[in-house]
C-alpha cells in the first residue's frame, strides 16, 4: 500500500503569493508522500536517481543558510549515491535548519538525514559531533567516528515522529565539535497506525533495521521494495544461522502495524545444528542527553515452511516477554514488539523453541529503536509561520533559524516571546528597527495575534499601512517612523488611536497623510515639477473628478436616506425603462439591466397563481415561477399576515441590489405593490444543501465527497465576498445548510440575506439588542456580546462543514440532543475520523482531505473568534483540499482511499506493561 499523500498547506501558498521567492517546486511532497532532498546540490531542478527511481530536489527551497560543498574526488566511489557527492556545510550560526512544509499536523513521518564527510573541506578531519533537532526537540548527536569509516562512509540517522504543525524543521546545532554538515534529507509520510509507539509525546530513533538472511547478501532493501522507503540491512551469519526462504508472497496481517515489506519477510534465519534458540544481544548506550535510554524492539515473523509445527517463546534477559508460545502464520507477517520502552543496561534476547515444537524458531526481520521525548512544542503554529514569512520577505539573516522562541537559548534576536506552562509560546514583541527593510509592510505582521509591540522604525518601507494591524487585540505600540510610507492611516488603526488603546508612531514618513495638512503639502511638492506641462490635463482631470465625486456623494446620500424604511431607495432610478426594455435573454443579461420591479399581478401570472411552493422561509413562502421568456425563477412572497419581516425584506433587497457574486443567489427583481412585498430570484433547481446532505434530493442519492468539497468551497467564496469584497463588510448572520442553495449544475450559492448587515456597529441599534440566527449555528461569542462579527459567520460555516463531513444535522437528536461540534470533537480528539465521516460516502474520499476539512471545521468553530480563521483562509485551505482530492481521483495514490490506512490507535493492543505479542 502506498503511504498517504498530503495536502499542500496554506503556508506554502501564502509564501508563494508573498513572493518570498525561496520556495521551489521541489519543496512539496511528491505523490508518494516523499520529500527527498539532495543537500548542497547546486542545480535548480530535481533529478531522478536511477538506482531507486526517487526524485531528489535541490535544497535551496528548504534552507537559506550554509554553503554548497563537493566531497573530495577520491571519495566519489561507484557505489556512492549521487546525492552524497555534495553536501551543505554550516560554518556560521549555532542552529541552522531545513524547513519541510506542506505536512499534515498530527500525522506521523519518517525523517532521515544522511552524512558523507568525504573530506569536503580538505582537513581530513570530520566534525567530532554535532546535534540534530526535530523542531524544538533533541533528536540525536551525530558522531561520525562511531561509523566504520568516519571520512568515507555514509552515515544516517532516522526518526519516526508525529509532527504537530503543518511543517517540520530539522536543525543542525553546532555544539563546538566542528562544523555541522548534511548530505541528504528525506521525509516519508506514514499511516497513522504504523509504529504505534511513536506518539505526540515520544519519537522513535532507529538504531538498526535488519533483513534476516537475504538471498543477495549485498542487497539493501528500501524503496520501491519498501513502499515506506525504510532501509533494511542484510543480517546473516552462516556459522550460527541457517537460512529459510520462499518465493511465495508474504502478506501483512490485517492489523499490520509495521508493514514489513514482503521481500524482507520472504527470508528468515533459524538456528543451525539443531540448536533450539536464536540469541542476540546489545548494551544500552547512555549519553549525557539520555543517561537511561529506552529501547523498543520489533521482531517480525512469518512462517515460510508449509505444515510446519513451530512455536517458541521470546525471552528478554531470561524472562519471558509474554506468557504464551508464539506460532507464526504461514506466509503472513506479524510482529512481536514492546509498547513501553525498556530501560535496562544489557539486553539478551533469546527466541527459544517450545517443547512440543518440532522445528527450531525463526526470525525474518528485526527493528531496534531508542525513544526520544517530543513533549516540547514549539511556538504557536500561526506565529511561527508568520515569523517565517516575515523572515523570508525581508531576507532576515541574523540568527533567525528554526523555532522563533525555543529553545530559549536559541530564540530569535530582537523578538520576545511569552512562555506559559500550558500553552505554546507566543511572539509578543518584534523589533526590526534599522534593519534595512525594503518593500511594503508584510501582512504577516497581522498574523502575529499575540503581538504587543511592533517596531519597524528607520527602514526603507514603502506602500501603505495595512489596517489588519488594528485587529491585533494586544497591540499597544507600533513604530513606523522613519520610513517612506504612503497613503493615510487606515480607519481601524485611527479608531484604536482615538480609543487610546494604541500608540502609533509615524513621524518622518514624508508621504504619509496624517490628517493634518502634511499630505497636501507633499502632494504640492510632488506636483511642482510637472505642473507646467500638465496644466490643461490637470484642469480636465479636476473637473472630471469633481463631477464623479458629486455624483457619488449624491448617490450615497440617496442610499443612506432610504435605509430601512423607505422602499423607494431600493428602486432603481430607471425602473420604468427596465420593465419595458425587459424582453429576453438569460439571468445574466437581466442582472446587467439591474433589478426589475414587478407588480403583484405580474407575480400572480409568473407563479401561475402561487401554485407550487418551493419552500418556506422566515418571512413567507417561496414559489416557483416562469418569466415571460421561460426563465425559471423563485418568488419569495412576504406573508402579509404579520408585520414581521419588513425590515429583513428591505435589508435583503438592499443588499442584493448592490452585491453580485457567482456564489450569492442573485435577485432578478422585487415587488412592492400595496401591502405585497416579494423578491424574485434566480431559480436554484437543486434546492437546499440541507436536503442534499440528508439525501432527500430528487434521486435520493448521497452527495459524493468531491461534490461536497466543491459546495464547501463555493459557499466559502460567497461568504468571503461578503466579508472581503463588500465595503463595509457584510455579515450574513444566518449561515446554515438550508441557506445554501444549489442550482442545476449543483453550484452552491448563499441565500437569505434577511439578517445580513454591514459591519458598521453604529448605524443600526435595532440589531444590536437582539441575537439573530439559528440554534446549532450560532456563535457563542456573538450570543454573549450581541455583537456579530465576520467570525460569527465563520463559526456557522464551520458547522456547515461538519454537516458536509458527517452527514449529520447541526443538532443531533440521538440519543440525546448533542451539538454537532461537540459530537465531532469528541470523536476526532481520539483520532477517530472514521467514526465521524458520513458512512454513505462509502470510502469514496481521500482520508487526508476529509481529515483536513474536519480540522478546518473545528478551527472555524473555536470558542473564541480570534482563534477562528478568516473566510479567506478557509477558501485557501479548501482549495488545497480540492487539489488533493483531484490528485486522488487521477490515481496518483490509489492506496490512500483504502481506509485501513487510518486505523485508529485505540484499535492497537495496548499492553501497558511489557511487550505485546501478535
Ligand atoms: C561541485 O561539482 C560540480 C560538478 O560536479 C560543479 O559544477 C560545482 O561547481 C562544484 N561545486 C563546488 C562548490 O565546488
Ligand atoms: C564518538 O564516537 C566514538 C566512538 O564510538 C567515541 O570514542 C567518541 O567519544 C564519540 N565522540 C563524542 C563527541 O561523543
Ligand atoms: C545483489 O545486490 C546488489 C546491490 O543491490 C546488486 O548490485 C547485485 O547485482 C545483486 N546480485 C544479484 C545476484 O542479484
Ligand atoms: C555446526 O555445523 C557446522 C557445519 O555445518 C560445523 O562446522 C560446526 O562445528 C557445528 N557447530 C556445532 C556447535 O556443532
Ligand atoms: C544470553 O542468554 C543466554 C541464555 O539465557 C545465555 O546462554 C547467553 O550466554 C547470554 N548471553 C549474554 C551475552 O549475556
Ligand atoms: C504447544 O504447547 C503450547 C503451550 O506450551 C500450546 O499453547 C500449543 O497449543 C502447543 N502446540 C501444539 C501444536 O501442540
Ligand atoms: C534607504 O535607502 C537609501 C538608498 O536606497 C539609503 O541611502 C538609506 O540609507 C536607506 N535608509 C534606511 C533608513 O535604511
Amino acid at each position: 500500500m502506498a503511504p498517504p499523500s498530503w495536502p499542500p498547506c496554506l503556508l506554502l501558498l501564502l509564501l508563494c503569493l508573498a513572493g518570498g521567492g525561496i520556495l521551489q517546486p521541489g519543496a512539496q511532497p511528491d505523490s508518494k508522500g516523499f520529500i527527498s532532498i539532495d543537500c548542497g546540490y547546486p542545480g535548480e531542478t530535481s533529478y531522478v536517481d536511477d538506482t531507486n527511481g526517487l526524485s531528489y530536489s535541490p535544497d535551496a527551497g528548504f534552507t537559506d543558510a550554509g554553503t554548497n560543498r563537493n566531497i573530495s574526488g577520491e571519495y566519489v566511489r561507484p557505489l556512492l549515491s549521487r546525492r552524497a557527492h555534495n553536501l551543505r556545510s554550516f560554518p556560521d550560526g549555532r542552529r541552522n535548519c531545513y524547513t519541510l512544509r506542506s505536512l499534515v499536523s498530527g500525522l506521523k513521518y519518517l525523517i532521515r538525514a544522511n552524512f558523507v564527510y568525504g573530506n569536503y573541506d580538505g582537513l581530513n578531519r570530520p566534525p567530532a559531533s554535532f546535534d540534530l533537532h526535530i523542531g524544538v526537540n533533541f533528536w540525536t548527536t551525530v558522531n561520525l567516528s562511531s561509523w566504520s569509516d568516519p571520512v568515507g562512509s555514509l552515515a544516517w540517522v532516522e526518526a519516526v515522529v508525529v509532527v504537530p504543525d503543518e511543517f517540520v524543521q530539522v536543525c543542525l546545532v553546532n555544539t563546538g565539535g566542528g562544523t555541522p554538515f548534511i548530505s541528504g534529507l528525506d521525509l516519508r509520510a506514514l499511516k497513522r497506525k504504523l509504529y504505534p509507539q511513536a506518539t505526540v509525546e515520544q519519537g522513535l530513533v532507529a538504531i538498526g533495521r535488519f533483513n534476516a538472511a537475504p538471498t543477495n547478501k549485498s542487497y539493501i532493501a528500501r524503496y520501491p521494495d519498501d513502499p515506506h522507503d525504510r532501509i533494511w540491512y542484510p543480517w546473516y551469519d552462516a556459522t550460527i544461522w541457517a537460512e529459510l526462504s520462499t518465493t511465495h508472497t508474504v502478506t501483512n496481517a490485517d492489523y499490520g502495524l509495521f508493514e514489513a515489506p514482503p521481500v524482507v519477510m520472504q527470508t528468515a534465519i533459524t538456528p543451525r545444528n539443531g540448536s533450539r534458540s536464536i540469541v542476540f544481544y546489545w548494551d544500552a548506550e547512555p549519553t549525557p542527553n539520555d543517561p537511561s535510554p529506552g529501547y523498543i524492539i520489533v521482531m517480525h515473523f512469518a512462517e515460510l515452511q508449509l505444515d510446519a509445527v513451530r512455536n517458541f517463546y521470546v525471552n528478554l534477559n531470561g524472562k519471558p516477554w509474554y506468557s504464551d508460545a508464539y506460532t507464526p502464520d504461514y506466509l503472513r507477517s506479524n510482529a512481536v514488539y514492546d509498547i513501553v520502552p525498556n530501560r535496562q543496561r544489557h539486553y539478551n534476547l533469546t527466541i527459544d523453541a517450545a517443547t512440543n515444537s518440532t522445528l527450531p524458531p525463526i526470525l525474518n526481520a528485526v527493528e531496534l529503536f531508542s525513544v526520544i521525548p517530543t513533549t516540547i512544542v514549539g511556538t504557536d503554529s500561526q506565529d511561527a509561520s508568520a515569523a517565517m514569512e516575515i523572515k523570508a520577505k525581508y531576507q532576515v539573516h541574523k540568527n533567525w533559524m528554526g523555532d522563533p522562541c525555543l529553545p530559549k537559548t536559541m530564540a530569535w534576536d530582537r523578538l520576545t516571546c511569552s512562555h506559559a506552562i500550558a500553552s505554546r509560546p507566543r511572539i509578543t514583541s518584534l523589533n526590526m528597527s534599522s534593519s534595512g527593510l525594503t518593500g511594503n509592510i508584510s501582512t504577516s505582521f497581522a498574523d502575529l495575534k499575540a503581538l504587543q509591540y511592533l517596531d519597524l522604525s528607520n527602514n526603507n518601507l514603502t506602500g501603505s499601512i495595512p489596517d489588519a494591524l488594528s485587529e491585533l487585540p494586544s497591540l499597544t505600540v507600533i513604530d513606523f517612523s522613519g520610513n517612506q510610507l504612503h497613503g493615510s492611516i487606515p480607519p481601524g488603526l485611527l479608531k484604536r488611536i482615538q480609543d487610546g488603546t494604541l500608540d502609533l508612531r509615524h513621524g518622518n514618513n514624508s508621504e504619509l497623510c496624517t490628517g493634518s495638512n502634511s499630505c497636501q503639502l507633499s502632494a504640492k511638492r510632488k506636483n511642482k515639477v510637472a505642473i507646467y506641462v500638465a496644466v490643461p490635463i490637470l484642469v480636465i482631470l479636476v473637473i472630471v473628478s469633481a463631477a464623479i465625486l458629486v455624483f457619488f456623494l449624491l448617490r450615497r446620500r440617496n442610499q443612506q436616506q432610504g435605509s430601512m424604511n423607505n422602499m423607494t431607495t431600493v428602486k432603481p432610478q430607471n425602473e420604468e425603462v427596465m420593465s419595458t426594455s425587459y424582453g429576453g435573454g438569460d439571468i445574466d443579461s437581466l442582472r446587467i439591466v439591474e433589478n426589475r420591479r414587478f407588480t403583484y399581478k405580474e407575480l400572480e401570472m409568473i407563479t401561475n397563481g402561487f401554485k407550487r411552493v418551493l419552500g418556506q422561509g422566515g418571512f413567507g413562502r417561496v414559489y416557483d415561477g416562469f418569466l415571460e421568456d421561460g426563465t425559471q425563477v423563485a418568488v419569495k412572497l412576504r406573508s402579509h399576515a404579520s408585520n414581521q419581516g419588513v425590515k429583513e425584506f428591505l435589508a435583503e433587497a438592499q443588499i442584493l441590489t448592490r452585491i453580485h457574486h457567482k456564489n450569492l443567489v442573485s435577485m432578478i427583481g422585487y415587488c412592492k405593490d400595496g401591502k405585497y412585498m416579494a423578491l424574485v430570484y434566480e431559480y436554484m433547481a437543486e434546492g437546499t444543501l440541507r436536503e442534499h446532505i440528508a439525501g432527500n434530493d430528487r434521486n435520493g442519492a448521497c452527495l459524493p465527497w468531491k461534490q461536497r468539497l466543491r459546495i464547501a468551497l463555493e459557499s466559502a467564496q460567497g461568504l468571503e465576498y461578503l466579508h472581503k469584497g463588500c465595503n463595509p463588510p457584510l455579515i450574513h448572520r444566518d449561515v446554515k445548510a438550508t441557506n445554501i442553495l444549489l442550482n442545476a449544475r449543483l453550484e452552491a450559492k448563499i441565500a437569505d440575506f434577511g439578517l445580513s448587515r454591514a459591519f458598521d456597529h453604529d448605524t443600526d441599534p435595532v440589531y444590536t439588542n437582539a441575537v439573530f440566527g439559528t440554534p446549532g449555528y450560532m456563535d457563542p461569542e456573538y450570543q454573549a456580546t450581541m455583537h456579530p462579527t465576520t467570525k460569527s459567520d465563520v463559526y456557522s460555516f464551520g458547522v456547515v462543514l461538519l454537516e458536509l463531513v458527517t452527514g449529520n444535522t447541526a443538532i443531533l437528536s440521538d440519543p440525546e440532543p448533542t451539538n454537532i461540534i461537540h459530537w465531532s470533537q469528541q470523536r476526532l480528539a481520539r483520532g477517530n475520523i472514521e467514526g465521524v465521516v458520513d458512512v454513505r460516502m462509502h470510502n469514496g474520499y481521500d482520508v487526508n482531505g476529509v481529515w483536513k476539512v474536519a480540522e478546518i471545521a473545528l478551527k472555524c468553530t473555536s470558542q473564541g473568534s480570534a482563534q477562528r480563521p478568516t473566510m479567506s483562509d478557509v477558501v485557501a485551505q479548501l482549495q488545497e483540499c480540492i487539489k488533493l482530492e483531484e490528485g486522488r481521483a487521477h490515481g496518483f495514490d490509489a492506496g490512500v482511499s483504502n481506509n485501513t490506512a487510518f486505523e485508529m490507535e485505540h484499535g492497537v493492543p495496548t499492553v501497558a506493561t511489557g511487550p505485546a505479542a501478535r
